[in-house]
């Protein structure tokens, strides 16, 4: 039986873990977290993608721990730790570094090693290579090191692991070969780079594509606000053409763990090369000001039925930074309940996959109370469980940050971004 390992077992490492573990694989899980461990250990899971009945179902083939030595007998290990930004939002390799020379320390020879997380250009040949080989063992010729950049979309079920094509970059021939061979076990189509450098870049292109777009129609908001032009006519008129032109929406801001912060590995990196990525920094910049504009617009809706933003009762609904699941890493909402409470409103929220922010010290209100008790409904995050033609039809004043009580026309008590 094939032994897999995997460094950092979060919201990309549990559910590869977990399909290698189902094509009947052994798979080593390590994490620091000892909290995700014992978890694992005990049946539970913490990610939305994989269920509790999924963990049962492997029985033995998927152990966790903390330590790393039962690496040594896995013929690969593929590493998915974070990679943040630092508070001067430059790469924090910190985690990728630690997991590196802890991973060296049991390195064998004949083993692969996979890199899954998203980094800039270059960071497996300059910075994952030499950490592991001060294992004394040689990449190329005494194991074999690859880039493939994790493309998972959490909470999505259309696209998953098996039917999204997976980019290998090897460090040689072989290296991609080994790689490919198996992620074939996991995933239909296998579509291999010439090179680490080019895999990395592919997802970083993929994750500027997005944040770029996003941010072009999210400054059309704030024009067509000014313009008193309907965004969402005119973003669902475009999207009729059958050619040239693919759909954004507009929103809050982008949130979750990837586009806030992996175009920025690319903008650093670039600067080593004398060059600044513009697009990067200007969707960056217009992407960050959306939260601004978004609480502005609740102010002014507010302002026109005669009530302050001081004092009033404000129930943001939906926090977690996409629909369909609870991660509320980089989510606007948190910006706005912040911006909203720094303007002396009183700030609730409904989110049926967040039960509680303690860092805010609040906890979900049930959806009856939010919509009624609220001087304002603010739609944030668009969960497709949450009724938003009743918020719409019941709310005192909803403000739709998402477009979605389209359907019910343009009640006086709906704004839309
Ligand atoms: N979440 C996504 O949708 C997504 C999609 C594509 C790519 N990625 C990329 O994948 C990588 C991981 O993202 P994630 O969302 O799974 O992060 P995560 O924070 O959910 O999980 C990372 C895990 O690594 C563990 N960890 C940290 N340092 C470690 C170490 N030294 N040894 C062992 N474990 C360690 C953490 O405790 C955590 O459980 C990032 O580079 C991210 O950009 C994420």
């Amino acid at each position: 039986m094939r032994k897999i390992g995997v460094i950092g077992l979060g919201y990309v490492g549990l559910p590869l873990a977990v399909s290698f573990a189902r094509e009947g694989c052994e798979v080593i899980g390590v994490d620091v977290d000892a909290r995700k461990v014992e978890a694992i250990e005990s049946g539970r899971s913490y990610v939305e993608d994989v269920s509790a009945e999924d963990l049962a179902a492997l029985g033995e083939r998927l152990s966790a721990g903390t330590r790393y030595a039962p690496l040594a007998d896995a013929d690969a290990v593929l590493i998915c730790v974070p990679t943040p930004l630092s508070r001067n939002r430059e790469p924090d390799l910190g985690p990728l570094v630690e997991a590196a020379r802890a991973l060296a320390g049991v390195l064998k020879p004949g083993q692969l090693v996979v890199l899954e997380s998203t980094t800039y250009p270059g960071t497996t040949r300059e910075r994952l290579l030499p950490l592991l080989e001060e294992s004394g063992l040689s990449a190329g010729r005494d194991f074999h090191l690859a880039f493939s950049p994790e493309r998972v979309d959490p909470g999505r079920t259309d696209f998953t692991m098996r039917n999204t094509p997976k980019v290998i970059g090897g460090l040689t021939e072989a290296c991609a070969e080994r790689a490919a061979e198996l992620y074939g076990l996991v995933c239909e189509e296998i579509v291999k780079v010439s090179s680490p450098e080019a895999a990395e870049l592919t997802k970083l292109l993929e994750n500027v594509f997005r944040s770029v777009n996003i941010a072009l129609v999210n400054e059309l908001a704030m024009l067509t606000d000014r313009m008193g032009i309907d965004v969402w006519e005119v973003v669902d008129a475009a999207a009729t053409k059958p050619y040239g032109f693919m759909r954004f929406e507009p929103g809050p801001g982008m949130g979750g763990h990837c586009l806030p912060v992996d175009p920025f590995y690319l903008s650093w990196r670039a600067r080593e090369f004398d060059m600044a990525t513009e697009f990067v920094e200007l969707a960056g910049k217009i992407n960050q000001q959306m939260p601004y504009h978004c609480v502005a617009k609740a102010q002014r809706a507010l302002n026109e039925r005669g009530l302050a933003v001081k004092g009033a009762r404000i129930a943001i609904i939906g926090v977690s930074y996409k629909p369909g699941v609870g991660d509320v890493r980089e989510s606007p909402a948190l910006k706005m309940i912040g911006l909203l409470r720094e303007l002396g409103a009183e700030v609730g929220y409904h989110d049926p996959h967040v039960p509680e922010l303690p860092e805010l010290g609040l906890s979900s209100l049930p959806f009856e109370q939010a919509i009624t008790d609220a001087d304002l409904a603010l739609i944030v995050t668009a969960h497709p469980e949450v009724d938003h033609d009743e918020i719409a039809r019941r709310a005192r004043l909803v403000v739709d940050l998402r477009g979605v009580t389209r359907s019910a026309g343009s009640p006086a008590n709906v704004v839309k971004l």
